[in-house]
């Protein structure tokens, strides 16, 4: 880890930047992902939450991961002396979540799916853990709080309209990442607002429509801001 480069896990809201900041935004789409992986793993929890929350879990994963691959991790790339290793360590880590979670969702009935959902929940914590220790640190030095913030607006942006399911076959990278996962998300949002068909799938079809070209906009200006974003 550089010098100045802690972990940020234990600094208050000032300190990284400001709530709007990417590092604020990051720490608390984490937080909500830890809470609901341990409410996924109580004992008490009924099978119809657990459908429920898993859905919640898999969009926010997918969603969040996006948006970081096409704002953050070419910034990072840029500003941090190893920026190109921790990158592809974490794409690495985003691509075995992909492949994981594709698998699950392909393979509803298999014995071996609660063993393959605790394997998705470590996975997704050794993300949050190797983001909050090792990557995201690197932005708060490279960056004051005024960029951080607009950083996070960047990221917000591209998240809102994002895919929201695993597309393992999708470049973990810009421009790939953006050419054939911003398609993807118009499907995967229908997915999620209509699973059937009838009025209420015609009428997704029409928000999901609205969407693509929204997300489309939306990446388009990220992947310009991160191209002209300077420390
Ligand atoms: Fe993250
Ligand atoms: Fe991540």
């Amino acid at each position: 880890m550089t010098v100045g480069a802690a972990s940020f896990s234990l600094q208050d809201a000032d300190s990284l930047g400001g709530d709007e900041s990417i590092l604020m935004r990051q720490r608390r789409d984490h937080a909500r992902l830890d809470a609901m992986i341990s409410r996924c793993q109580s004992e008490d929890l009924p099978a119809d939450e657990l459908d429920a929350l898993w859905l919640d879990i898999v969009q926010l994963v997918f969603s969040h991961a996006f948006a970081e691959e096409t704002v953050l991790w070419p910034l990072l790339r840029r500003v941090a002396p190893d920026g190109e290793a921790l990158t592809r360590q974490v794409e690495e880590e985003h691509q075995e979540i992909n492949e994981l979670i594709a698998r699950i969702e392909r393979s509803p009935d298999d014995p071996r799916r609660a063993e393959w959902l605790q394997q998705a929940f470590a996975l997704v914590r050794q993300d949050i853990r190797d983001e909050e220790d090792e990557l995201l640190p690197h932005l708060r030095v490279a960056f004051d709080d005024r960029k951080l913030r607009r950083i996070g607006a960047a990221w917000e942006a591209v998240r809102a309209t994002a895919p929201t399911r695993p597309h393992p076959g999708v470049p973990r990278r810009p421009p790939g990442n953006a050419l054939r996962g911003v398609p993807l998300s118009v499907f995967d949002r229908l997915r999620d607002l209509a699973p059937g068909s009838g009025p209420a799938a015609r009428r997704a079809s029409l928000v999901a429509a609205g969407a693509v070209a929204a997300a489309g906009g939306a990446v388009v200006l990220a992947v310009r801001f991160a191209r002209r974003t300077r420390s």
